[in-house]
């Protein structure tokens, strides 16, 4: 069976403890942060751009069908190369018809601030799951630069917003710590005249900054007083094409790296995984607890550091986060609290608030999956406490509910493999937003 094939399986599905160690040498779609920029500022550049690599997963999918709506050519040719010729910034055009943005917070979230300067009209509509999250982080530096919203009460979705041109340029604070919140002033500065400033008080994923100056955008970046980073952006720039390579995703790469370390006597590779700083907060977190994780090869792949990383089980230790590195693995809770629940005595993870407002309310949601599958629990305003069965695999069970949220149902996926009665997992459908195969790579892993 084909990864594809074996990910249509029909859900519920249940995972189960292998027989063996997890063995062999795999790799990981491409970043679905860098896939989505990728797109967009290519569709914003005077000419051809090419990617590789390109995260074919829905939410990425969402991002090139609403930047085709508006005039961008979006082509795949058959080596898998992403052929993308740009209008130039401020050049997309009134959609037609409301703009589908599925289950995917980023492609939501920086589209509205790439048209938020833009001569048009856009309406943002999405799936249950993106349609209880909150916008108003994102509506409110938007309107100050000038562009009007009427959204769904408590600033939801669906949405309706009015671009201004030309816009004003603000210099912003972040009130959260969000690359979504940041790169969408960013966006919407790159059709404004003057300079639009991002200050940040908390640093998070940079790829928009990298990226913006790689495709040939004025954009600077320095530190306040305070030790903020300060982003400055020159409107009506001229992006210039460019040639991308898109790095394996990190946050995909958690949950192999997680089952390994997990699954006694695994040894497995992934190759060429993202290893940009302020998105490796997972693996630093692993180490403290004592992973075995020797990254491997480090080189550059097109403006990005990337390695490969080789991970062998390990007896895991408890371990307490530090709220601010918080953003480096911000995405890798749920799959965080599955190695804890392994470990040996009792975790503490604070400071994350965030994770209530992700695609389902994941402290919430996992605190109940984990109960569900044996594992000792107590969620707390911001985080959970979790004692840990020092490596005894879990009870295992389910249903586990996933709420339309991909990076639960991998966490428990994974939790299965180490579970004496195996994991079940209502829907593992909302896997393809992110990791189209990600079935088939556990298989992978498990086949001597
Ligand atoms: C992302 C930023 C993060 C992350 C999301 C992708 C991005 O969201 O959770 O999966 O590509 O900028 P926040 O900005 O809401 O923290």
């Amino acid at each position: 069976m084909t990864a594809a094939s074996i990910d249509a399986l029909p859900s519920p599905a249940t995972f189960r403890a292998p027989g063996a160690g997890l063995s062999g040498t795999v790799a990981v779609p491409g970043d679905k942060s860098i896939s989505h920029r990728a797109l967009m500022f290519s569709a914003l550049a005077v000419g051809r751009s090419r990617v590789e690599g390109l995260l074919e997963g829905e939410d990425v999918l969402s991002t090139a069908a609403a930047l085709r709506a508006m005039g961008a050519k979006i082509e795949r040719d058959e080596a898998g190369v992403w052929r993308i010729d740009g209008v130039g910034v401020g050049g997309l055009l009134q959609p037609e018809t409301a703009l589908d943005m599925g289950n995917s917070g980023t492609s939501t979230r920086l589209l509205m601030g790439l048209l938020a300067s833009h001569d048009l009209t856009a309406t943002f509509i999405g799936d249950a799951s993106l349609s209880k999250r909150p916008m108003g982080r994102v509506t409110e530096p938007l309107s100050l630069m000038g562009a009007e919203f009427t959204t769904a009460p408590g600033g939801r979705l669906p949405l309706t917003m009015r671009g201004a041109v030309p816009a004003v340029p603000i210099e912003y604070r972040l009130p959260v710590a969000s690359a979504q919140v940041k790169s969408a002033v960013l966006l919407a500065g790159l059709n404004t005249p003057g300079i639009t400033r991002v200050i940040e008080p908390e640093a998070t994923r940079d790829h928009s900054e990298r990226m913006l100056a790689g495709f040939g955008a004025e954009l600077s970046v320095e530190r306040d007083a305070d030790g903020a980073r300060v982003i400055s952006i020159r409107g009506e720039a001229e992006l210039r094409p460019q040639h991308i390579v898109v790095p394996g995703d990190p946050s995909s790469a958690a949950f192999p790296i997680v089952a390994a370390l997990i699954v006694p006597g695994s040894d497995i590779t992934i190759t060429g995984v993202g290893m940009n700083e302020t998105r490796t907060g997972l693996i630093k977190l692993l180490q403290a607890m004592g992973a075995r994780i020797e990254l491997l090869n480090a080189r550059d792949a097109g403006g990005e550091p990337v390695a490969d990383i080789r991970v062998r089980a390990s007896t895991l230790n408890a371990v307490e986060n530090d709220p601010p590195e918080v953003p480096s693995m911000v995405d890798e809770f749920p799959i965080a609290f599955i190695a804890a629940a392994l470990a040996k005595g009792r975790s503490v993870f604070r400071g994350l608030e965030e994770l209530r407002v992700k695609e389902s309310d994941r402290i919430a949601v996992m605190a109940a999956g984990l109960r569900q599958i044996g594992a000792i629990v107590e969620e707390t305003p911001d985080g959970l406490i979790i004692e840990g069965t020092g490596g005894e695999p879990l009870e295992g069970g389910g249903p586990v509910a996933t709420h339309l949220d991909h990076r639960i149902a991998m966490s428990f996926a994974v939790a299965g493999l180490v579970s004496y009665h195996g994991v079940t997992i209502d829907d593992m459908r909302p896997v393809a937003t992110s990791f189209p195969g990600f079935v088939g790579l556990l298989e992978a892993l498990q086949q001597k």
